[in-house]
């Protein structure tokens, strides 16, 4: 059986949600508290033993590459000052432990487009893919999951988790047809947003998927789909048919960045954890309830 080595980060989205912040920045360089989003899901990659990593690029993209790099007068201001916290920081970024390799995508033709710029980069191996949108957190990272049932089914398997009924739309979602495991499920149909009456169920595709590399033929003539552009879960529903692919429920935490206010949720919780602000914030949201249970009356 071949290791899962490689990761697909698709980052070429326009990030509209986020304008202006995203007129000339990544989406993906938004940080929360102090750490860019996309060094999160790099940091996912890495502890699942991943040790390529493809980030697919799009415009105004740069920031992305000069983050991952190393800054030789920072790093030498930094050391003279003896900010040897700070100094580690900013190392960190660059001495990562993964390669990362990077490739724009021209025309913003949708996920499943992104994904067939990897096909040589994966070469005949499976692989994984990373939403940037996605946070998880757990004991064990998501991507690992993902790979420790792969060990298992030598089978392509992506991660699902229970959404609001009314959500659905928002999401690819599945209809799952049997649950061979706790928490593994076969997969009838994959559905890319499908309106909330015809939803097969509340279970939706959260942004990481293990793949086997079939997926790229079936990419190559993959007609448009929802939104009139090249969809993923297209593509993966045509593999399951060739192929079982598994979808595996998430029990952990799921943080939705790619919404303003998921992010605003997201910073509070992981300042929450962050310590050197958490203490502070921790009171002044306790203030701000106050307050604002004050001003309901
Ligand atoms: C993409 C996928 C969708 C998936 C979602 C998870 O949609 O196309 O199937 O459920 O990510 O975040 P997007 O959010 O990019 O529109």
């Amino acid at each position: 059986m071949q290791k899962v080595r490689k990761a697909i980060i698709p980052a070429a989205g326009l990030g509209t949600r986020f304008l202006p912040a995203t007129k000339a920045l990544a989406k993906e360089m938004l940080p929360i508290v102090d750490k860019p989003t996309i060094q999160f899901i790099v940091e996912e990659a890495r502890a699942s033993g991943i040790e390529d990593i493809l980030i697919i690029e799009g415009k105004s993209k740069r920031s992305i590459e000069d983050h991952f790099d190393s800054a030789p007068e920072l790093e030498q201001n930094l050391a003279s000052k003896k900010k040897t916290a700070m100094l580690k920081l900013v190392q960190d970024t660059t001495d990562i432990g993964v390669n990362l390799f990077y490739v724009r995508q021209p025309h913003p033709n949708g996920l499943g487009d992104a994904i067939s710029l990897a096909k040589s980069f994966v070469g005949n191996e499976p692989f994984v893919v990373m939403l940037g949108d996605d946070l998880m957190t757990d004991k064990v990272p998501l991507t690992k999951q993902l790979i420790n049932e792969y060990e298992k089914t030598h089978a392509s398997i992506l991660a699902v988790k229970r959404v609001p009924h009314d959500e659905v739309s928002a999401y690819g979602v599945i209809d799952p047809e049997s649950e061979t495991e706790p928490g593994l499920f076969n997969v009838k149909k994959f559905v890319e947003k499908p309106a909330i009456e015809e939803a097969p169920s509340d279970l939706a595709i959260i942004g990481r998927y293990l793949l086997t590399p079939e997926i790229f033929e079936i990419l190559d003539h993959q007609a448009p789909g929802k939104g009139n552009e090249i969809q993923l879960t297209d593509a993966i529903d045509t593999l399951n048919q060739t192929q079982r692919v598994f979808a595996h429920e998430f029990k952990g935490k799921r943080y939705d960045v790619g919404n303003k206010f998921g992010f605003v949720q997201t910073t509070i919780e992981y300042g929450l954890k962050h310590p050197e602000v958490k203490d502070e914030l921790r009171q002044y949201i306790l203030e701000v309830a106050q307050r604002l249970t004050k001003e309901g009356k």
